[in-house]
């Protein structure tokens, strides 16, 4: 059985690639962070909390995350961890350099240590190509980025691609171009819209206020993408793929479709409030698609309308549920079981890294314990 580590699990992209992985038949183990609110909504949504293997790990800890790639011994990882909003990263430019920049090439050297013959993904961005003059951007156009988020991703893509010239690692990037889904962060502009809409419908919101209206997005479907992230892990060489529809629509073509699905007319109800603005801000983005198309056979299937359609249908069915006196799929779990988190002080733990192959194929010291062959049954079901 293949095992992978999905590092931010409990994202959007983490929870649909950690779903789409079970299907394939993976062992899948997955990093979340210890907060003192539990974010495991989108594996419980999915129905696959149960299945996955949990360890806690933060990128700004180095030591957590030799721990996370030491105990599930994988045969793929897939580094989508970040701080993802942008807007944040304004704020906390520092911080977002150390999560989404730095730890990459902490993880890579980690990797290079333990075991440099895996597969790498490193989720790269294309905020990364920022303003630029081009009517699509493809892994040829040069980057210009334009927030701090931008500046990290696209040291974390370089190091990537570094790391797979200097030490012949297997370190692909997929350069991905917006993707949404109803499992989407409410501060995102997309399920902010949806969700708002979706209130105001049912009666229980009488606005929406956002920022800018007029840049340009290319927006894909989530769940699609990974497929595709999937796929270049698949292949016998480490590459950089664009991953788009191709298409591109402004935030006013997301507000007006979102309003019109629910009969209503956008003027009414959405204000304009310049903290949403950004002091720097992306203008148009449209990927060219032309070379995974060609190489992994990948192509988008669901249109842009259906994509808000879905996200519509899926904020106002939440929020009637909601309204009949039951829980958001959202709502704070509390850990529902300590016993399936790996820790540190688990014997579980001290098993796996002992029989787990890292120790024999660094030669950093031999086994000293017999392995427990009963807990390597155990972790092969659920925890
Ligand atoms: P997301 O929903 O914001 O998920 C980010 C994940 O990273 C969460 O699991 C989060 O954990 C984790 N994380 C944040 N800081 C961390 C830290 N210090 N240590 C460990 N984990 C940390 O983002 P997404 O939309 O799934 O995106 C996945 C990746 O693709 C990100 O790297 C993003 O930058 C990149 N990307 C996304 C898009 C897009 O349109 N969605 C496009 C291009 C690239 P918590 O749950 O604890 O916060
Ligand atoms: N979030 C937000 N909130 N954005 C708004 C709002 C608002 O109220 N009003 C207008 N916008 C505009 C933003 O200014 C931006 O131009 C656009 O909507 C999209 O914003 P986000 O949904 O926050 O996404 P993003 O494009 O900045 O970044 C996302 O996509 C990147 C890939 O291009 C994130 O997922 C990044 O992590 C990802 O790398």
């Amino acid at each position: 059985m293949k095992k992978v580590l999905i590092t931010g699990i409990t994202g959007q992209d983490g929870s649909y690639l950690a779903k789409l992985l079970l299907e394939k038949g993976y062992k899948v183990y997955g990093t979340f962070r210890r907060t003192s609110t539990p974010n495991f909504w989108r594996l419980q949504s999915l129905g696959i909390y149960s299945k996955v293997h949990l360890i806690p790990a933060d990128l700004l800890d180095m030591g957590s995350m030799i721990e996370s790639v030491k105990v599930s011994d994988p045969d793929e990882i897939y580094n989508l961890a970040a701080a993802s909003f942008v807007s944040s990263a304004f704020e906390q430019p520092v911080g977002n350099a150390e999560i989404t920049g730095l730890a990459v090439t902490k993880l890579l050297e980690t990797l290079r240590f333990l075991n440099p013959n895996l597969k790498f993904y490193q989720a790269s961005t294309s905020e990364m190509f920022g303003n630029v003059n081009s009517s699509f951007q493809s892994e040829k156009t040069p980057f210009n980025p334009a927030s701090p988020y931008a500046a990290s991703k696209l040291y974390a893509h370089w190091i990537t691609n570094i790391y797979r010239e200097a030490y012949g690692m297997f370190a692909t990037t997929g350069i991905l171009f917006n993707h949404e889904s109803p499992m989407r962060g409410l501060e995102f502009v997309s399920r902010k819209i949806t969700n708002g809409v979706a209130e105001i419908s049912l009666g229980l919101k009488d606005e929406l206020v956002l920022g800018n209206l007029h840049s340009k997005r290319d927006w894909g479907y989530a769940p699609e993408y990974m497929e595709a992230i999937y796929l270049m892990l698949q292949e016998d060489k480490p590459d950089n793929f664009v991953v788009s529809t191709g298409e591109t629509h402004s935030v006013l073509d997301f507000v007006k479709l979102a309003f019109s699905l629910v009969g209503l007319d956008w003027k009414k109800f959405v204000k304009i409030d310049k903290r949403f603005f950004r002091p720097l801000e992306v203008n148009y983005l449209r990927g060219d698609n032309s070379k995974i198309k060609k190489k992994l056979g990948w192509k988008p299937k669901t249109t842009f309308e259906e994509l808000v359609k879905i996200m519509i249908d899926e904020d106002v069915r939440r929020w009637k549920l909601f309204l009949d006196g039951k829980s958001f799929p959202w709502d704070a779990p509390l850990y529902p079981s300590e016993s399936k988190i790996i820790t540190r002080q688990s014997k579980e733990n001290r098993e796996a890294s002992e029989s787990n192959n890292y120790l024999n194929r660094s030669n950093i010291r031999k086994k000293t314990r017999k392995v427990n062959h009963s807990y390597l049954k155990k972790i092969g079901t659920d925890l």
